[in-house]
This record gives structure tokens, C-alpha cells and sequence, in this order.
């Protein structure tokens, strides 16, 4: 399986900016064959980025989806909205949690919408305990689930592969065998292929090193060669 490569730009870039990123990153990401890179730019930035990733190989997420369908709820985006322009949204990433407070019954109500739109939710969790508690809330199967510890979330102090392997096996004892395991937390171009090696992790959810375009493109060259 081709490893899954997640640039999450966070609350980061304006537009201007974003065009800049891809102008240096896009003609070295596109001929890369042996991945599959979403990049998730803040929803401000998804039309541009859709526009200017049109028929190539990269992939486009949203970071955050709003739990509702449509309707009163002022400055929300909705799926009805994101669909047509991605094809994966982050969901529940701990960050979410922590400054907007958000529980397992909202992430779970995201991800049905997610998949009534058929956009693949990328489900954060901080430990097999939430995915235990998020596999009872949600019926698909049809996403993908990233391991993320928030002591490893951009601290520089990665989890070590060995743990992520281990709770990678326990989320899927709960999501089942057929969903992809990511891991997220401090992802470097040095680190990312010692997380790749074993196939119980098939991605992984890049933060601060997907900010830099040089250095996003250094780490998909060093995954690739892992594989
Ligand atoms: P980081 O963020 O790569 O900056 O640690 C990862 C994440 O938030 O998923």
C-alpha cells in the first residue's frame, strides 16, 4: 500500500502564501508516484488549492468540518459546502478538543455527515481509549484513523515507532483491520521512515514540517525511499 502523506497547514497561511508554497513544492510533489499526499490548507485556501491541483497526482483535504448539514449557524462550513472540493477532512484532531472543546458525540456526528457526502473523514485520536469510545459512536468503517499523542503534537519529542505500532494494532482491534493507521506528532524528514517500516502504519499527519515547502518535499523523498 502506498504510504498516506498529510500536510496539515493548521491556522496558518493566507492565500498569497499558499501559492507561494505550492509554487516551490508542486513540481516536486507531482511526479511522486508511490504516495498519496492530501494537503489541507485552511478552508479560505481550498478553492485556490483545488484550482491550482486539478488533474494532478495531489489530494486535497478540509481541516474541520462544521457539525451541522446547513442553516443558521453563522461562520460555520458545512459538507454540503466541502463537497465537490475535497476528498478527505481531518476530524477530532486534539487541538479541536482542546481550544473548541469538542467530544466524541461531535466528532461522530461529523464524520456521518462526512460520510453521507462520501468525503473520507481522517479520525484524529490521542490513544486507543478514544477510538475504542469513537468506534461505538460511528457505524463506517469507510476512513481512516491517525494516532496522534498530544505530548508528540508539535513538541519535537516523536512518539517511538514501537509505541505507535502497538496502539496502531489496538485502534485496529476496534476499527477493524481493512482501515488505514496513521500517526501524527513530530514527523521530520529524518524520522518519518522509521514509522513506515512496520505495515501496521500506513501514513502518516504532518504539522509543522509540511509549513516549509522544501522540507515537506524532503520528507515525502525520505518516505518514499522507506518504502
Ligand atoms: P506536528 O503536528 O507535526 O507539528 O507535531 C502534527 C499534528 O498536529 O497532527
Amino acid at each position: 500500500m502506498k504510504p498516506i502523506l498529510i500536510a496539515n497547514w493548521k491556522a496558518n497561511f493566507t492565500n498569497r502564501q499558499v501559492q507561494e508554497w505550492l509554487g516551490q513544492a508542486q513540481t516536486h510533489l507531482e511526479p511522486v508516484k508511490n504516495a498519496t499526499i492530501i494537503l489541507c490548507p485552511p478552508h479560505t485556501a481550498l478553492t485556490l488549492v483545488h484550482e491550482l491541483i486539478t488533474d494532478s497526482t495531489l489530494h486535497l483535504g478540509a481541516q474541520n468540518v462544521s457539525s451541522f448539514p446547513h442553516g443558521k449557524y453563522t461562520g460555520e462550513v458545512t459538507v454540503e459546502m466541502l463537497s465537490g472540493i475535497v476528498r478527505y477532512c481531518l476530524v477530532g484532531h486534539s487541538e479541536r478538543r482542546k481550544y473548541f472543546s469538542e467530544t466524541s458525540d461531535l466528532i461522530a456526528r461529523k464524520i456521518a455527515l462526512l460520510e453521507a457526502y462520501k468525503i473520507k473523514p481522517v479520525v484524529c485520536v490521542e490513544n486507543v481509549t478514544q477510538a475504542e469510545e469513537l468506534s461505538d459512536l460511528v457505524k463506517t468503517r469507510e476512513l481512516i484513523v491517525s494516532y496522534e499523542p498530544t505530548f508528540a503534537i508539535g513538541t519535537g519529542t516523536a512518539d517511538t515507532p514501537d509505541n505507535a505500532f502497538r496502539v496502531a494494532e489496538g485502534i485496529k482491534k476496534y476499527f477493524g483491520q481493512a482501515v488505514p493507521i496513521l500517526y501524527g506528532g513530530s514527523v521530520t524528514a529524518q524520522n518519518v521512515s522509521t514509522f513506515l517500516k512496520e505495515a501496521v502504519v500506513e501514513g502518516v499527519l504532518v504539522g509543522g514540517e509540511s509549513l516549509d515547502p522544501h522540507r515537506f518535499v524532503q520528507l515525502v523523498a525520505a518516505a518514499n525511499s522507506a518504502n
